[in-house]
């Protein structure tokens, strides 16, 4: 669970555990069997999502947990139509409707929400520092080949992300991006030397405050022709590595103060060595981002053999949460004006009130497992009924009987952000939800 997270994830203020490990960081490479995450082990008795989506969905009683669709959207200029991206009947495609209806929302292009105020924060820095040599890309279409997201960023052929449990995907050829990296390629190949590439990413997760299966990320990238190292006394890897510590330190500096800093060494198929920043804030080491010098590989297969690269990535969520004090990632999605007027371009780190506090309910489920159930299914079976009312789900109980049956309890947390629930609204949803579970999972019960 921790492994699979991201750099580029997003966090709880005060306690992130999940939040900030990277999604394709480990602690050393992986080696078929031995260094893989443990999510692996679910992740590989995962199906395609989809393929149990015949069984006919219920409809969720409140109209308010899941908003309607638009048939359309526009990205970059590009129109997308629903149906390109939601194929329910194809075993191929898991993107669920209240995940198209994310797509060309760019909350990373709102001047005045959180998400943009922080991106055009790290913007200035890199403008200030590099003299505004960085390319900026944030409207680059979420829709990637798998060849884009995994392939040309050397992702191993059995990296748990490119799984159907944890990434959406259009068809077999084409997911969401569940990372900016999936940009790199193309654009070292466009002869970019210099740049940021921002957007919306996708992952299939579970549920929390510092997990949504939608937030943004930044990517920078920095490619060093010979001359700029030959004379330094340095090799090019070492000169590179150096460049970047200094570059990122500037960062944390640049949106965090003057907070102590550490070097984590960690590891990404892309990028050799591998490093992730962490700064000493809110008295906890918090990660910042994930980052190291570009593989080789990647560098000569799109035309920039003679070259040295670094690379970082950082997700805006986690960094936000944290100077916003913003405590749950729902949040960055409400249209409520309570939540929306509290900030505005320019003012990074205006501390948000909350305007109101409405009581969570619980409410449980305990069913038996299948060998294919995974908790990120059903996680997407919550979020398609409750939307975003849906706070948490935590498994409570696991327990395996005489027959080897295994049975699991989980706790649904369901709580709004903006108005009281009532008991109906609740049960209506807890029953939706125990239908679902059962037609979608096929588990049994309890
Ligand atoms: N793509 C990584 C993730 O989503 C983040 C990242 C790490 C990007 C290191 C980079 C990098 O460019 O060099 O977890």
């Amino acid at each position: 669970m921790l492994i699979r997270r991201i750099t580029c994830g997003r966090a709880l203020p005060l306690s992130i555990p999940m939040a900030t490990s990277p999604l394709f960081s480990h602690p050393k490479p992986p080696s078929p069997s031995s260094s893989l995450p443990p999510r692996v082990l679910s992740s590989s008795r995962s199906f395609p999502f989809s393929s149990l989506a015949s069984a006919s969905p219920s409809k969720p009683s409140s109209k308010r947990a899941n908003p309607p669709i638009a048939a359309l959207v526009e990205v970059g200029g590009v129109k997308i139509a629903k149906d390109d991206v939601v194929r329910e009947s194809d075993p191929t495609n898991n993107v669920p409707d209240n995940i198209f209806s994310k797509i060309g929302l760019q909350l990373h292009r709102r001047d005045n929400h959180p998400i943009a105020i922080l991106k055009n924060a790290i913007y200035d820095y890199f403008d200030t520092s590099y003299s505004s040599k960085f390319v900026k890309f944030d409207d680059l279409c979420p829709i990637v080949s798998v060849q884009q997201n995994f392939d040309e960023v050397l992702v191993p052929a059995d990296h748990v992300s490119r799984s159907y449990n944890d990434t959406y995907y259009v068809n077999a050829d084409t997911v969401l991006r569940c990372h900016t990296s999936a940009h790199q390629a193309e654009l070292l190949r466009d002869g970019h030397s210099y740049f940021l590439v921002t957007g919306d990413v996708y992952r299939r997760d579970s549920i929390d405050s510092t997990h949504y299966p939608v937030f943004h990320q930044m990517e920078g990238v920095r490619v060093f022709s010979p001359d700029e190292w030959e004379g330094s006394g340095a090799d090019a890897t070492s000169y590179a590595a150096m460049d970047l510590k200094k570059c990122l330190e500037g960062l944390a500096r640049h949106l965090f103060g003057a907070v102590e800093m550490r070097w984590v060494d960690t590891y990404f198929p892309f990028t050799n060595p591998s490093f992730e920043l962490e700064i000493y804030f809110q008295e906890r080491w918090m990660e910042v981002l994930g980052c190291g010098v570009t593989e080789q590989e990647i560098l000569s297969r799109n035309g920039r053999k003679d070259c040295v690269a670094w690379a970082f990535g950082l997700g805006l969520e986690r960094l936000a949460m944290v100077l916003f004090d913003i405590p749950d990632i729902r949040l960055f999605w409400s249209t409520d004006q309570r939540f929306t007027s509290q900030f505005s371009e320019g003012k990074l780190g205006v501390k948000f009130k909350p305007f109101s506090k409405f009581p969570p309910c619980y409410k449980d489920i305990s069913f038996w497992i299948t060998d294919s159930f995974t908790e990120n299914n059903l996680c997407e079976v919550v979020r398609g009924i409750a939307g975003d009312l849906a706070e948490e789900v935590k498994l409570i109980d696991n327990f395996t009987n005489k027959k080897g049956m295994t049975s699991h309890c989980y706790r649904i947390a369901f709580r709004s952000m903006e108005r009281s629930l009532t008991d109906d609204e609740i049960n209506q949803l807890q029953w939706n939800v125990r239908e679902a579970v059962q037609n979608k999972l096929h588990v049994t019960l309890r």
